[in-house]
């Protein structure tokens, strides 16, 4: 059965195994491997929209309940907002980094990327440490496995 716990789950480990694709791709960079860079992207770009769309998917249309408990715990709800003020301005730059890279619009694409990585790296550290492990929505309450310091 599909659970809010699984599907987060599930998210965590595909932001973790797709910023080991974005690490391999920088340092195919660094090694001025630009094409391996490239296409590692590519694989990249598609794996997050992937995931995107799988997660929209079960929360809007199969399941609507199953995540909008989240948004009545008020600290569960604040680390969401946060982590979504990270998450959307990297899938939207995710694009425009794919656009960049491919039409070689060198000063672009280097200057877009420093956001990009401040984005992407709050998406990921946000995702995976304040977001909970495990989900518990009973009918008034949602209680998570792990708690936030500060
Ligand atoms: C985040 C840090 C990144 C840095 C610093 C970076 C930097 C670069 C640089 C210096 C090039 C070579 C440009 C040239 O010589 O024409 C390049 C190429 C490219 N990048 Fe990135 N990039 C980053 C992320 C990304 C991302 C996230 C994507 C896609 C989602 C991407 C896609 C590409 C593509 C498709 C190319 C062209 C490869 C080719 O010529 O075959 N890059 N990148």
């Amino acid at each position: 059965m599909l659970t809010p716990t699984i599907v987060i789950l599930s998210l965590k480990f595909a932001v973790g195994a797709v910023t080991v694709l974005l690490c391999l791709s920088l340092i195919a960079l660094a090694m001025g491997k630009v094409v391996v860079h490239g296409k590692i992207n590519v694989v990249f770009f598609f794996l997050t929209i992937l995931a995107l769309f799988f997660f929209e998917i079960v929360v809007r249309l199969i399941d609507p309940v199953l995540f909008s408990g989240l948004w009545k715990n008020p600290e569960l709800a604040k680390s969401l907002k946060i982590h979504l003020c990270f998450a959307v301005p990297s899938a939207l730059l995710m694009g425009v980094m794919l656009f960049t890279g491919l039409k070689r619009l060198k000063v672009l694409h280097k200057g877009v990327a420093i956001v990009f990585l401040v984005c992407w790296y709050g998406t990921f550290h946000t995702g995976l440490f304040w977001l909970p492990n495990q989900i518990e929505i009973n009918n008034k309450s949602v209680s998570s496995g792990v708690e936030r310091n500060g």
